[in-house]
Parts: C-alpha cells; sequence; structure tokens
C-alpha cells in the first residue's frame, strides 16, 4: 500500500512537470482496474471513427471515479484532452453553455485568447474549426440536459479521426437521444469489494479487525454496494473503537428504507461532535464548494472558528476533499444533503433559513423583509 502511494505520488509529479492534468481519484480505489478495462474495450481504442461512450447510474455508485481512471490512463494517446468536471454545475453558471464550450477549448487548445465566444453557435464553429482535424479525449462529467450534449459533442464530424468521448449521467435517456456507439451501466461494487472498501476506510486495512467481522459485514450489506456510502460510513467510524458504537450504527441504518443514501450519509453528519464541526460543514456545502482552501479558512476563521483544523477533520470522514488544485469539492450527493438540512429548518419561510445559497432566495427575503432569524448568511 505504502509503495502504491509512493508510485501515486510520482507519476502526480512527473504529469504535472510534463503538463498534463493527473486526476486524482479514490483515496482507497476497489475494483478499478476491471471497470476501466471494460470501459476501454466498450471504447475500442484503437480504431479510426469517432466513438461515444455513456456511463450511466445512480449519484455515489462511482462514474466520475471510473471516468477518471481512464482518463489518466488514456490521455497521452490523443492530441489534446478536457475532462470537463460538473457539466451540470457549470451550466448553470454565469457563463452558462458558452462556459462549457471556453473549458473545452481552452483545455485542448491551451490557450485563453481570441477564440471570442459569444453565442453557443459560434461556440460550436470554433469547436468545429479547431478541432475536426485533432485526436481529442473528452470526458462531459455530470450531464444533465441534452442543451449540454449538443453544445459540446453534437456531431462526430466536429472531431477528428481516433477522438473518444465519454459522457457520465444519472440518466439513461440523454445517451439514447444522442445516440451514443454504447452504454455503460456502472455497476454497485460486489460484496468483496464492498467489504474491502468499507475496510480501508474504517480501519486503513483491506479487511475488518477481527472483533468486528459481523458487524462490519452487517453494515455493508445495508449500504448495498455504493462505494459514496461505503466511504464515508467508513471513514465515520474510524475512531470509533467500542462494539456498542458501532451496534448503534448499525442500528441507525436498519431504520432507513432500502436506498436512501443521504439518509445514511447523515448518519455521519449528526454525529460529528460539535456545532461548530457542522456549521462549517453546511456553510461549505451551502457557498464554499469550488473555492479555494486558503480563502475559505480566512472567511470562517473571520467569523470565529478555527476552520483549518475543522477542514481536516471533515476530510478525514469523507465529508470532504481537497481536489489537486487545492480546491474545496464535495460529492453533490453530500452538498444536497447538507442544503437539504438548511432547507428543513423551515421548509416554507426562506426568511427563518440559516443560509440562503440561491441569489433568488437572498432577494426575495431583502426586498420582502422576512427575515426572521437572529444571524442569516448569504452567499
Ligand atoms: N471503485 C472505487 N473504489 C474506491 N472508491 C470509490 C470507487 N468508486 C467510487 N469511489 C468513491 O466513492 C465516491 C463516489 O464516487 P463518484 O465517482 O464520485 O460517484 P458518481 O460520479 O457516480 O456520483 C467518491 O468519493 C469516490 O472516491
Ligand atoms: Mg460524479
Amino acid at each position: 500500500r505504502h509503495e502504491w502511494k509512493f508510485i501515486q505520488k510520482i507519476v502526480e509529479e512527473v504529469s504535472n512537470k510534463l503538463n498534463h492534468r493527473y486526476l486524482s481519484g479514490a483515496k482507497y480505489p476497489v475494483g478499478i482496474h476491471s471497470r476501466v478495462q471494460y470501459l476501454t474495450d466498450l471504447l475500442s481504442i484503437e480504431t479510426e471513427a469517432v466513438c461515444i461512450v455513456g456511463i450511466c447510474g445512480m449519484g455515489g455508485i462511482g462514474k466520475t471515479t471510473i471516468a477518471k481512471a481512464f482518463f489518466n490512463e488514456q490521455f497521452h494517446k490523443f492530441d489534446g484532452c478536457s475532462f470537463v468536471t460538473s457539466v451540470r454545475e457549470i451550466a448553470k453558471g454565469p457563463k452558462g453553455l458558452i462556459g462549457l464550450q471556453e473549458q473545452l477549448l481552452f483545455d485542448i487548445l491551451r490557450k485563453k485568447k481570441n477564440l471570442n465566444i459569444n453565442s453557443v453557435d459560434r461556440g460550436i464553429n470554433v469547436i468545429r474549426d479547431r478541432l475536426h482535424n485533432r485526436k481529442v479525449l473528452i470526458v462531459l462529467d455530470d450531464v444533465d440536459q441534452l442543451d449540454q450534449l449538443n453544445s459540446l459533442v453534437r456531431e462526430r464530424d466536429w472531431f477528428g479521426p481516433g477522438s473518444r468521448i465519454v459522457i457520465t449521467t444519472r440518466d439513461v435517456h440523454l445517451l439514447k437521444v444522442l445516440v451514443v456507439d454504447s452504454i455503460y451501466t456502472a455497476q454497485k461494487l460486489y460484496r468483496g469489494e464492498s467489504l474491502q472498501l468499507f475496510s480501508w476506510h474504517a480501519f486503513r486495512e483491506g479487511h475488518p479487525k477481527e472483533d468486528y467481522v459481523h458487524l462490519s459485514e452487517a453494515i455493508v450489506d445495508y449500504l448495498g454496494g455504493i462505494p459514496l456510502a461505503l466511504q464515508v460510513l467508513g471513514s465515520f467510524l474510524f475512531d470509533k473503537r467500542s462494539i456498542p458504537e458501532w451496534e448503534s450504527a448499525l442500528e441507525k441504518l436498519k431504520r432507513i428504507p432500502d436506498n436512501q443514501i443521504q439518509e445514511q450519509l447523515k448518519i455521519s453528519f449528526d454525529a460529528l461532535e460539535d456545532d461548530e464541526l457542522k456549521d462549517i460543514f453546511l456553510d461549505i456545502a451551502c457557498f464554499f464548494i469550488g473555492s479555494g482552501e486558503g480563502d475559505v479558512v480566512r472567511i470562517l476563521d473571520g467569523c470565529g472558528f478555527s476552520s483549518k483544523i475543522a477542514i481536516r477533520v471533515l476530510t478525514d470522514k469523507g465529508l470532504l476533499t481537497i481536489n489537486e488544485m487545492n480546491k474545496l469539492t464535495m460529492h453533490d450527493l453530500l452538498r444536497d444533503m447538507g442544503r437539504e438540512i438548511v432547507r428543513k429548518e423551515s421548509p416554507k419561510e426562506l426568511g427563518k433559513r440559516s443560509r440562503l445559497w440561491r441569489h433568488e432566495d437572498a432577494l426575495h427575503v431583502l426586498t420582502k423583509h422576512t427575515v426572521r432569524a437572529k444571524q442569516m448568511n448569504f452567499c
């Protein structure tokens, strides 16, 4: 394991030096190799025709992880590459679809100026003009609307021979409309793999400690092979070493109906030791995803928190990740869980919630003078 970490570090360093973007993957990868191999076979990597494959499956099942691992393995074979993360979020951002097109072009051409994209149609022309003779690798991660695909990869002849496009989405229907070459339905982890992943997080080894075998198996069975849940619950139990604490976690899981992954994740949030940690988690979920760690620490410390340590704790618990650019990221299901907690503080009255992260909501509350809470944070 140590050796593996060391090798990963070297690969990262070298790729950075070569100006290639190596994407950081799962902390304890399990069963990735066979899944990436399967994807590689679907993409018939040696043929000349442009090939598009979609990966679909529920949130937390590992779509992004498979796509990243595939990208890391293959990008050096192409003339240009782009891994567009969170397509759904960028499309909702200020630049919308144009923002997506700009990112794609910037990643591949490596220069920002003179593209002059002022409309989606113009963006499409630039993509076609600049990329039709390049062999490119494009990953569009987390697509949720057809217009996102149409403005980036609608026609195969926009890209040079041998180009490969991977799309991940929760909505298999989109892949059928775009007419992709193959659809890869991401599968849950097998039971053995699940136990292994859970154990890496709970014990820092690939199997449960002796006294915890039965409890671990029971917990893993409730988590149903979803990597995100295995990771969060495993990390949650890492510093819990008494059997009753484990039994109590199992009891909580038993009470949650099947497939309610957000409720499962919430066990870990509810157990955060103090309110400051919970507040910081919620602040990040509502306002700071994608922000630099240093900036967030400065802002939160300004509000009287000791956020550096808190961020460390949240990362250890698998509730937060710091990416290769030192930005805070969080899986959408965790983010949505956080926002749901805030929403539930007052489902009907916006003014009574502790945080408002949508501009429209903040404006509504301010113009209608409906703030009731003593303290409210705005984005
Ligand atoms: N095969 C795997 N081995 C280890 N961890 C995994 C694996 N697949 C996913 N994960 C972890 O589970 C979490 C959710 O995976 P992700 O790829 O983001 O899911 P999705 O994109 O389907 O929502 C991530 O934190 C990831 O690191
Ligand atoms: Mg994803």
